[in-house]
């Protein structure tokens, strides 16, 4: 088998011998029930990852221009990364890693660390500019699955991009802080679009842009998350893409950190959609620069224009228990809807100190303040 000598495929070479004289078929189901894979170079785990019941990545150097491809996978198929994953550096828009499948579980050793070495890209311009830089991670019809415990240092932009269904992720930690002074720049923690049933919990993210932002999607729940040096949790922007729904999201019991927002809802001027049954409890600010609350309908071409539209509804929210502090010349709360356009809003123990308030804002439904 001169084809499989690069990899340790114990249970593979077994059942390879002792299934020789029976039809493939037959084999092909007696060496998945067994086979352990240790991977040490990403091509090689791309081409025979459908013959592995568990894929061991140990310390690959993913190559530079390439992705660390384990699409479509084997229903049931378990991903462990071992050791440190490094990647060589090309300008291009990636992704580094990409897994896809069904009822999949993505683990790490204690110990390893998927490094994305990002500022050998960073140059202050995330996305808008400058070096092309490769997302990271695509979660993208990884559905029914688990990934938990990684940990991922230094990407070059966004790292999660999540269109999943029924997506659990446990316990990662992502530490992008070198790029606070280095030059990181939309470095997302988790993107999440067009997706149902997505829980996140324990993550730990400190990056330089939204730690979690919800474009579209139903049913997602993050808990239990601890964010600093970047946006905050945010839904939206909502508006001009093919789904502009979300509905029944909670983010609950975290903190968020010298970031420039605490939670966020932002929706695009002139589109239209939906944002419904929205529940923010429990999160504690602290360092927080532009604003503690932020609802506002006025986006255009990714920025605030201060002019709201009401194409976007954003109805049966619940803020409970948003506390602690932001930066003096920070807002607590702005809100800026649309005529009618939020509705059914309740508003409670939402107890920010150390800023200003807000004369600018609008449409402010019954419940809320301001
Ligand atoms: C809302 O989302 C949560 C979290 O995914 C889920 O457990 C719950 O059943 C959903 N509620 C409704 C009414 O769909």
């Amino acid at each position: 088998m001169p084809s499989f000598t690069h990899l340790l495929c114990a249970g593979l070479a077994a059942s390879l011998v002792a299934a020789a004289p029976t039809p493939s078929r037959v084999s092909d189901a007696v060496k998945r029930s067994s086979s352990t894979c240790t991977f040490t170079s990403a091509s090689k785990a791309s081409e025979s990852k459908a013959d592995c019941s568990t894929i061991i990545l140990s310390g690959i150097e993913v190559p530079a221009g390439e992705t660390l491809d384990l699409t479509d996978l084997t229903e049931g198929t378990e991903v462990i990364f071992s050791g440190t994953t490094t990647f060589g550096y090309e300008e291009w828009d990636g992704p580094l890693i990409e897994i896809s499948g069904k009822k999949i579980t993505v683990t790490a050793e204690d110990d390893a660390v998927i490094n994305g070495d990002g500022s050998r890209w960073w140059d202050g311009e995330g996305t808008n500019g400058g070096k092309t830089k490769p997302k990271f991670f695509y979660a993208h019809s990884l559905d029914e699955s688990t990934i938990s415990g990684l940990t991922i240092k230094n990407t070059p932009v966004q790292v999660f991009s999540i269109e999943s269904d029924y997506l659990t992720i446990k316990d990662v930690t992502i530490d992008n802080s070198d790029g606070d002074d280095e030059g990181g720049h939309n470095t997302d923690g988790f993107d999440i679009g067009e997706s149902t049933y997505i829980t996140i919990t324990g993550a730990v993210v400190k990056n330089q842009d939204d730690c979690v932002a919800i474009n579209s999607g139903e049913n997602i729940y993050f808990s239990g998350g601890t964010c600093s040096g970047g946006h905050g949790l945010s839904i939206g922007s909502v508006g001009g893409r093919s789904d502009n729904t979300v509905k029944n999201v909670t983010f609950t019991s975290s903190t968020v950190s010298d970031s420039e927002n605490g939670i966020r809802i932002k929706t695009v001027y002139d589109a239209t959609g939906s944002v419904t049954d929205v529940t923010f409890s429990d999160i504690t600010l602290s360092g927080i620069t532009d604003y503690g609350v932020v609802i506002e309908q006025d986006y255009e071409n990714g920025s605030p224009t201060g002019d709201p539209s009401n194409g976007i509804t954003i109805k049966d929210v619940t803020i409970d228990g948003i506390t602690g502090t932001v930066e003096s010349d920070a807002v607590e709360v702005y809100i800026l809807c649309g005529d009618d356009s939020c509705s059914d809003w309740t508003w409670k123990d939402v107890d920010l100190t150390g800023g200003k308030t807000s004369s600018k804002c609008e449409n402010v439904p019954s419940g809320a303040s301001c």
